[in-house]
């Protein structure tokens, strides 16, 4: 059993801890510090949680192994080093970082702390997704040609003018920080690296806060294309559709946490011409933020690094940089 502090009680963080509280044999919450303790004295109650005074006292305990983090996105990379530097596993809420040289800095005090780094991608333990790379893997979807995908909804209205999500270096290039990444973590996941960007983000929909409107054009370095895009001043919804030299896959609904179902449509090669069907697979219901924090500690107990310098997540905020850059500077940017 792993012994977790929460930091950051906000409607994730709380989200988090209730994923495994009293359910999981692997991870338990023990602890935690927000910035505002009076918000979440109920909860910590409720579940068990030991409020602590402060980050730096829970980094301190004995008693916690790691720290989990669902703060804002630019406290990421400072909590992160701070709990390597205090021999504390570490799992962050997405982003990791938000350019590259912050989450390469990340992931090397992890590293060289010899601590377990986890980053909040529970997109990748959605059993659709996980079908879709076996698909990929043992050549059933052929090679990968093309990837189409989108995570929207309507945060741009949700949280008002001055909420940290509207400022500009929390949330860069509108929805990405939000729930782009999600959808370019999936993209990696299933097509490898991606090596160029062209990026558009404005705020069309009201007259303050962060872009709502975002979307771009990708090149991996294996030679498959993509593009995706995020609205946030729009109703929910997320798709993602992927064609293969054999057919296309696609997952996608309305609520991001319980898509189960994936389509499939595979050419039919005796005759190119007859257009097919797609079948519809339906998965059973996962709690992908389970599967991620009970994956972290199994890591931990085998020591199995997570997120390294050169893994994907460090190249995820790569290109959130990039596309940052691309969409601000009206330019192609080249990833190497
Ligand atoms: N994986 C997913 O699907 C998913 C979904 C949602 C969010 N997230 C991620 O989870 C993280 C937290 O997001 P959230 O939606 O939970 O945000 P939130 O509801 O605003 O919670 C943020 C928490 O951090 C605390 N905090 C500490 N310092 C702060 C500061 N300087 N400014 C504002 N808050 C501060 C807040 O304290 P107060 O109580 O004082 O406000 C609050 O407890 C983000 O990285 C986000 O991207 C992931």
């Amino acid at each position: 059993m792993i012994n977790a502090a929460i930091v950051g009680m906000g409607t994730w963080g709380q989200n988090l801890v209730k994923s495994v509280q009293g359910v999981s044999p692997h991870i338990q919450f023990v602890a935690g510090a927000t910035r505002t303790p009076a918000k979440a004295t109920d909860f910590a109650a409720r579940h068990k949680i030991r409020m602590t005074d402060s980050y730096e006292a829970l980094l301190e305990d004995p008693a916690i192994d790691a720290v989990v983090l669902a703060t804002p996105h630019s406290m990421h990379t400072t909590q992160i080093v701070a709990a390597a530097q205090a021999g504390k596993h570490v799992f962050c809420e997405k982003p990791l970082g938000l350019d590259s040289a912050s989450a390469r800095r990340a992931a090397e005090a992890a590293a060289l702390n010899k601590v377990v780094l986890g980053v909040g991608y529970n997109w990748r333990f959605q059993p659709a997704l996980q079908e879709i790379r076996r698909m990929i893997d043992d050549g059933r979807l052929g090679k990968v040609l093309h990837i189409e995908g989108n995570f929207c909804g309507p945060s741009a209205y949700r949280f008002p003018n001055g909420h940290w999500r509207h400022a500009g270096d929390e949330s860069p290039a509108g929805g990405m920080t939000g729930r782009g990444v999600h959808v370019l973590d999936a993209m990696m996941y299933l097509a490898g690296p991606i090596d160029q960007v062209t990026a558009q983000s404005y705020r069309l929909a009201q007259d303050f806060g962060s872009d709502d409107t975002t979307s771009m054009l990708l090149h991996f370095a294996g030679g498959s294309t993509g593009y995706l895009g995020t609205v946030i001043a729009t109703a929910e919804t997320w798709r993602m559709q992927v064609f293969g030299s054999n057919g296309w896959v696609q997952v996608g609904d309305v609520e991001h946490l319980s898509t189960w179902d994936l389509l499939v449509c595979m050419i039919d090669r005796d005759n190119v011409t007859n257009k097919q069907k797609p079948v519809r697979t339906s998965f059973a219901p996962v709690s992908t933020e389970r599967a991620e924090l009970e994956h972290f500690a199994a890591c931990i107990v085998n020591h199995h690094a997570l997120v390294t310098p050169d893994g994907d997540a460090v190249r995820n905020a790569e290109v959130l940089e990039a596309i940052v850059r691309s969409s601000s500077s009206h330019t192609t940017v080249k990833i190497d």
